[in-house]
């Protein structure tokens, strides 16, 4: 079979830019699917990514891509030029196309509350198209991920049409979160030049005066696919389809769940090298030390027996931290425990961190702000990761845990309930603890039935050789990904 050539475009791809797991997969999933033969599958793969400020600033070595220079996009009110400058992956040839636009991305943030952040991202979507054309590349499936790529099946069925270089190009759209659908003002499809094609937008939103982005893309991308097969179960549904459960539905024979893969890479706690002790599942030694070392960067007391609790998270309500309230102090008090947290997002998650901090400061400690090496340390260093989300289209955090060999406290929904098996002592399976019932009182009868499986000092090593067993490799995941793109060309 002939190798596909695929283009993927998004908002984040690690290590340029990232704020969570899309930047991960992108990154994971990129370089695996260019990996060429015997190791990989050897498609022709090119990622697109705008070129923020803070890559400009990075020092990255990228060189301007040829034959893709001065780009004039004509939107309806303003003509928007940007060139391509590449640099590939890391350890690996396939090429990034960063989209160098000043006017658009030389600004602090990835995401920004300006007026023009439809514009920002409607841009992306046409400049995907217009480098196609420019260097005269038909890619097979364009995969646009998220809302902030959700525009690009529209243009290129109105605005590219008329182009024969992408008669046999297919769509998918990946759905890595439905809590951001990329809500605008209708009337900003004008200045995205879709102005004429208000037919082909959700007409409820129009009613109502507004414009979904992501609405737009499950409209009109050949297939959609999401993160996990029960959140593309969930999605159907009024719980948690975020008021697109309806319309998922009417293209539900459209609609698949591939669970991320993990780039192992980059998380291998046998070489990782953002932490000073390594170890494996046959000789877990080193992650005793990095215990250690972890509570004395979190100025801690270290004593082996109290378990340490780790979070890495974005504060948002979907996380689900509200669910501490009425549960971790409970234990904070009874128990000789210790609670690692990193995280950065929503003001009143972060005081509340700050409170447990203040309330027990030989206890709980935590980090506000975003830091890619400590993030390795939490997971390494901790005995158990907590992530009590209210849903989770996939989580990476978790499948990070289980390698790391600490095994997670996850609510059953989304990508936990697909990658997190529940402990039986009595048999000595299972990889982790998982709770149903969104509640603290759920929670907390889970935080019970951990600590005593943690006095169980024999179980809980095969509970951690267990996950750390665990494969959720590209190498697993990705031919499900080239599954469907070779479904949607037919190639
Ligand atoms: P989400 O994408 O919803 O944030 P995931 O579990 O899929 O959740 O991915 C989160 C990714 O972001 C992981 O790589 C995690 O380590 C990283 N991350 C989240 N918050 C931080 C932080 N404050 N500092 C460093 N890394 C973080
Ligand atoms: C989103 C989701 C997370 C998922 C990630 C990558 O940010 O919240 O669950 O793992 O995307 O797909």
């Amino acid at each position: 079979m002939r190798p596909l050539r695929l283009a993927l475009a998004a908002s984040e791809v690690a290590p340029f830019a990232k704020t969570g797991g899309l930047a991960d997969v992108l990154l994971g999933l990129g370089r695996w699917l260019g990996k060429k033969a015997p190791q990989g599958p050897g498609h022709d793969v090119r990622v697109f990514l705008p070129f923020y400020q803070r890559i400009a600033k990075s020092g990255l070595k990228t060189t301007p891509l040829t034959g893709a220079q001065n780009i004039d996009v004509r939107f309806p009110q303003r003509t928007i030029r940007f060139s391509i400058r590449t640099a590939p992956l890391p350890q690996s040839e396939v090429p990034v196309y960063f989209i160098d636009c000043k006017e658009l991305y030389d600004r602090d943030g990835i995401y920004t509350e300006d007026g023009d952040e439809a514009l920002r991202f409607g841009l992306l979507s046409r400049a995907v198209l217009e480098t196609c054309q420019r260097l005269q590349w038909a890619p097979d499936v364009v995969h646009c991920n998220d809302w902030h790529t959700a525009l690009l099946p529209l243009y290129l069925r109105t605005v590219y049409a008329w182009d024969k270089l992408f008669a046999g190009t297919k769509t998918l759209l990946t759905i890595h979160n439905i809590g951001y659908q990329g809500f605008f003002k209708d009337s900003m499809l004008d200045t995205l030049g879709l102005g004429d094609q208000r037919a082909h937008v959700h007409h409820g939103d129009l009613r109502d005066g507004n414009l979904s982005f992501l609405k737009t893309g499950v409209l009109h991308a050949t297939k959609l696919s999401t993160v996990s097969r029960t959140y593309a179960r969930e999605i159907q549904t009024d719980e948690f389809g975020m008021g697109m459960q309806e319309l998922l539905r009417s293209r539900s024979a459209d609609l698949v769940g591939i669970v991320n893969g993990v780039d192992y890479g980059e998380w291998n706690p046998a070489d990782d090298p953002r932490i000073p002790h390594h170890f494996t599942a046959n000789d877990l030694s080193g992650k005793a030390k990095m215990k250690a070392a972890m509570l004395q960067r979190f100025q801690l007391p270290h004593d082996p027996r109290a378990p340490v609790f780790g979070v890495v998270s974005r504060l948002t309500a979907q996380k689900g931290f509200e669910l501490f309230a009425d549960s971790i102090p409970i234990f904070l008090q009874r128990e000789d425990m210790r609670l690692c947290v990193l995280g950065t997002g929503e003001e009143k998650t972060e005081k509340y961190f700050q409170w447990l901090r203040d309330t027990w400061p030989n206890k709980v400690s935590i980090y506000r702000g975003f830091q890619e090496d400590l993030a390795h340390w939490i997971e390494a260093g901790s005995d158990a990761f907590l992530m009590p989300s209210r849903f989770e289209p996939c989580g990476l955090n978790q499948m990070y845990s289980l390698r790391y060999g600490t095994p997670p406290i996850v609510r059953r929904t989304g990508g936990l309930a697909d990658t997190v098996d529940p402990w039986d002592p009595a048999t000595r399976t299972g990889t982790g603890f998982l709770f149903d019932e969104f509640s603290s009182h759920a929670l907390a009868g889970t935080m019970d039935w951990v600590l005593r499986n943690w006095r169980d000092q024999r179980g809980w090593q095969q509970l951690i050789k267990n996950g750390m067993q665990r494969d959720f490799s590209w190498d697993r995941q990705g031919p499900e990904y080239v599954a469907l793109y070779r479904a949607l060309t037919g190639a």
